[in-house]
């Protein structure tokens, strides 16, 4: 068998990591959501979750990809629990339905970028969203960011992700800061920053059981949690250095990319109108985005680059899960890469399709992912973890890095009790509002 890729060096992990990481969870949706439910109040619980559930689950994917070494199935195998392999499997199912409708938005955001240079949405820009979104555009931008996507991971582990998430990393970071800087001579700059950045206590206390759930899941997803996606990627380390370092640096640049996108985007909403109306749902970011550029001198070119950015950090999220599918299939089945990258891509555009039929079935994939599979699936780590792999899970926790035996057996009790705990409470009001959306029929 052919020698299994790692990454070149410790700093192309991470790289490779954090574009995984980030994505349109952090820079369309993070301030989207935060706008939806109150502002900073909804940060400061969002924060709490990254850091406290977060930061340790993602220890938890990274002991089982690094000690197994193989890909996200058969690494629990490898590890000594073959019959736990299903939950790496339910991670890659989780994959292929969210690079599904992923690369759906991935597919708007191609739109976008076109409708910038040439104008089309200045006029109307709720028309623009509705002749994009869904309909033949909108296939035919969800093939091309599926046929983007494929080509990079066909290329291969260092010569497609690391390569490319190297370039596209920087370029959203560097641009970013450049938008953030233009958002501060804005009009609505400061109230912008105000919504988004003092947390009323009150509205967290009244609205608790209606933010945690969006928070927790906006916290997995953001971080790539949950899909199987960072026990692949651990699994190609190849090396002994520090998990929690590397987790932490992660973690921590996935978080400041978000927040700047919140001073990106909430001042041009305050100068063009406020964040009213602006959470209603997928669509409705772009419709704000859109018509705020449409109104604002130079919106072209500022659009332009910002759905640059976006478009990048979405590719380098995209290769992130279609790799779960390809390195396992490609790996237990013995296919080459390329190919398998082909046919799994070809498989996910088509899961895809319903997606582009109207906004409704998007959604259906969303909540489905984001109330069901994926607590689902971080619950289900944190016990194989916490209780059944413990000693192999805090031996290699302790591998390479000097953090000692305080920090690794409070994180063993944290996954243990801490974790499950918080997880369990979002399912329960994730499969209530799912169920509900079913009997309601807000999906078909
Ligand atoms: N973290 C990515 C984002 O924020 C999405 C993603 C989720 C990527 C799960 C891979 C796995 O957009």
């Amino acid at each position: 068998m052919a020698q299994r890729e790692t990454w070149t060096s410790r700093i192309g992990f991470i790289f490779a990591a954090v574009g995984s990481a980030v994505g349109l969870g952090n820079i369309w949706s993070f301030p989207f959501q935060t706008a939806a439910n109150g502002g900073a109040a909804f940060l400061v619980v969002y924060l709490a979750a990254v850091f406290l559930i977060g930061f340790p689950t993602m220890m938890v994917e990274f002991v089982i990809g690094r000690r197994g070494e193989q890909n996200p199935v058969a690494s629990f195998g490898k590890i000594g629990y073959n019959n736990w392999s299903f939950t790496g499997g339910l991670g890659l199912f989780s994959s292929l339905i969210t690079l599904s409708f992923y690369s759906v938005v991935g597919g708007w955001v191609l739109s976008y970028i076109v409708g910038s240079a040439t104008g089309a949405y200045f006029a109307d820009a709720g028309a623009y969203f509705g002749s994009v979104a869904s309909g033949p555009t909108a296939i035919g931008g969800h093939l091309v960011f599926m046929l983007l996507t494929i080509g990079i991971v066909a290329s291969g582990v260092t010569d497609g992700i690391e390569r490319a998430t190297k370039v596209m990393i920087p370029g959203v970071l560097v641009l970013l800061v450049a938008l953030a800087g233009w958002a501060t001579t804005l009009d609505g700059a400061t109230e912008g920053y105000s919504y988004y950045l003092s947390p009323d206590f009150g509205v967290i206390a009244s609205n608790f059981g209606s933010i945690v759930p969006p928070a927790m899941g906006q916290a997995f997803f953001t971080l790539s949690l949950g899909f199987s996606v960072m026990i692949a990627y651990s699994s190609y380390l190849g090396r002994d250095d520090s998990l929690p370092a590397d987790g932490g640096a992660i973690v921590v640049v996935n978080t400041l990319i978000a927040l700047l996108a919140g001073f990106v985007v909430f001042p041009i909403l305050f100068a063009t109108g406020g964040a009213e109306g602006a959470g209603g749902g997928p669509g409705t970011a772009f419709v704000a985005l859109a018509g705020a550029f449409g109104s604002l001198p130079a919106g072209g070119i500022i659009g332009f680059v910002f759905f640059a950015i976006l478009l990048f950090a979405a590719l380098s999220s995209s290769i992130s899960l279609l790799e779960v599918p390809v390195s396992y299939v490609s790996e237990n089945h013995g296919y080459k890469r390329s190919t398998t990258a082909v046919a799994m891509g070809g498989l996910i555009a088509l899961i895809g399709v319903p997606a582009t039929f109207g906004t409704s079935w998007l959604g259906f994939y969303n909540d489905l992912v984001f109330k069901l599979l994926l607590p689902i699936s971080v619950l289900l780590l944190a016990v194989f973890v916490g209780w059944v792999a413990d000693r192999e899970a805090i031996d290699e926790l302790g591998r390479g890095s000097s953090v000692g035996d305080s920090f690794t057996s409070a994180w063993l009790w944290w996954v243990r009790l801490v974790v499950p705990v918080a997880v369990i409470v979002t399912l329960y009001l994730g499969v209530k509002a799912l169920s509900s959306g079913l009997a309601s029929g807000a999906y078909f």
